[in-house]
């Protein structure tokens, strides 16, 4: 199959496609997703087939607004009615019972099903023209991290999807926030941009944090919320460390200025070391900084043994967010042997950028 791909006058045919039965990589405002009517089940199938994964992983679909929602679930709860007029669009996915309308391998056998109106106005157009909802999950193959650009899209999917629709680099760069509304308390079962702390400020209520975020894995006899995270989660070739000292990792944010940079300072002094040790054993080395520590690092040798990537400022979480997995993708491409990466606060957005750090190093942080 040969792949096209275009810029955003492709919309029309995109829905031509997502009409018939094919699919279509989209951008939207977290991460690009592969979408197909969400009302077939042979174009779920389609999508389980080109990505790689399993089929009782389920979907979320994407609609273009409430009234999108309305045949698709049982009842539209206070709570998500109120959500939806919130956050929505944005990077926020509700789970709520399911109709008949949506088939079973949409929704991997669920009762449920999950919810989501992106914030691109790519995304927004092409669920609008093809008249139905899209079901997208991100589109990379399963095992790879999720594509924030089109050219990631190409190099996983090229060849086995129909389209390609190229909105550039994406904002957020981490996947949405899930909250689950189908039962009493509302359990937020993947972090993203919108926090567990602004849910439960703005319903006025008590989010649980579903245990298999905090705990990083499932185990074979936990019957995960969030299927996906039964499967093994994007990791990066190379073995992955992260690294951060016990003063920040008790005291996060409270900890001062001139703390900050000792901090700083011994955990670059660590990975340094860690990182000339390995070189001269003749492994490759990765190193993840912000922008504020790339100073304590040396430069990148000529001959790509040894590089140092900028994930961004601590100043603003989203440059982090947003570059996450590109910078991980680039590792693999060099074909790192090792990545030591310097840990993130978790407060805020920052819980979501850690959540898929964490993962990626398969919960391995060593603390100084
Ligand atoms: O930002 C996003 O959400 C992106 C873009 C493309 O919209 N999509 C995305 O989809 O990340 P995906 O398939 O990679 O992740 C969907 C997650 C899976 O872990 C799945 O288990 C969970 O959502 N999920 C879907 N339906 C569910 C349901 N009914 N109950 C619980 N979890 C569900
Ligand atoms: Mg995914």
């Amino acid at each position: 199959m040969e792949t096209i791909i275009r810029g955003i006058e492709g919309i029309e045919e995109a829905a031509e496609i997502i009409r018939r039965g094919g699919l279509v990589a989209f951008p939207t405002e977290t991460v690009y997703g592969l979408g197909g009517n969400a009302l077939s089940p042979e174009a779920a199938r389609k999508i389980y087939a080109a990505k790689g994964r399993p089929s009782d992983n389920p979907l979320i679909v994407h609609v273009s607004g409430i009234k999108d929602a309305e045949p698709l679930v049982t009842e539209i709860t206070e709570n998500a009615r109120r959500l939806m007029a919130r956050f929505w669009p944005g990077p926020l996915t509700l789970i709520l019972r399911k109709t008949e309308q949506i088939p079973r391998e949409t929704s991997g056998g669920l009762d449920t099903v999950a919810l989501r109106c992106p914030e691109n106005a790519c995304a927004l157009r092409l669920i609008s023209e093809s008249g139905v909802p899209i079901a997208a999950p991100s589109a990379n193959l399963s095992g790879k991290p999720s594509p924030t650009e089109a050219g990631h899209v190409a190099k996983d999917l090229g060849g086995r999807i129909d389209m390609i629709l190229d909105g550039g680099p994406v904002g957020i760069g981490v996947e949405s926030s899930i909250l689950d509304l189908s039962a009493d308390t509302p359990i937020l079962l993947r972090p993203g941009a919108v926090t567990a702390e602004e849910l439960s400020a703005f319903l006025g209520q008590k989010v649980g944090i579903d245990p298999a975020i905090l705990s990083g894995t499932v185990s074979e006899t936990m019957h995960p919320r969030a299927p996906g995270m039964k499967y093994r989660h994007y990791a990066p070739e190379a073995e992955m460390y992260l690294v951060t000292t016990r003063l920040f990792r008790d005291r996060g944010e409270a900890i001062g200025r001139e703390e900050r940079e000792l901090s700083d300072r011994r955990t670059a002094r660590w990975i340094r070391e860690r990182a000339e040790r390995e070189l001269s054993e003749g492994k490759r080395v990765g190193i993840l900084c912000v922008k504020e520590t790339r100073p304590f690092y040396p430069p990148d040798s000529p001959d790509g043994t040894l590089s140092v990537k900028v994930l961004g400022s601590r100043e603003e979480m989203l440059t982090m967010t947003r570059s996450l997995f590109r910078l991980l993708r680039e590792f693999d491409e060099e074909k790192k042997d090792r990545i030591y990466a310097e840990s993130c606060s978790d407060r805020g957005v920052g819980f979501a950028l850690m959540n898929r750090m964490r993962k990626a190093a398969g919960m391995r942080e060593i603390i100084l």
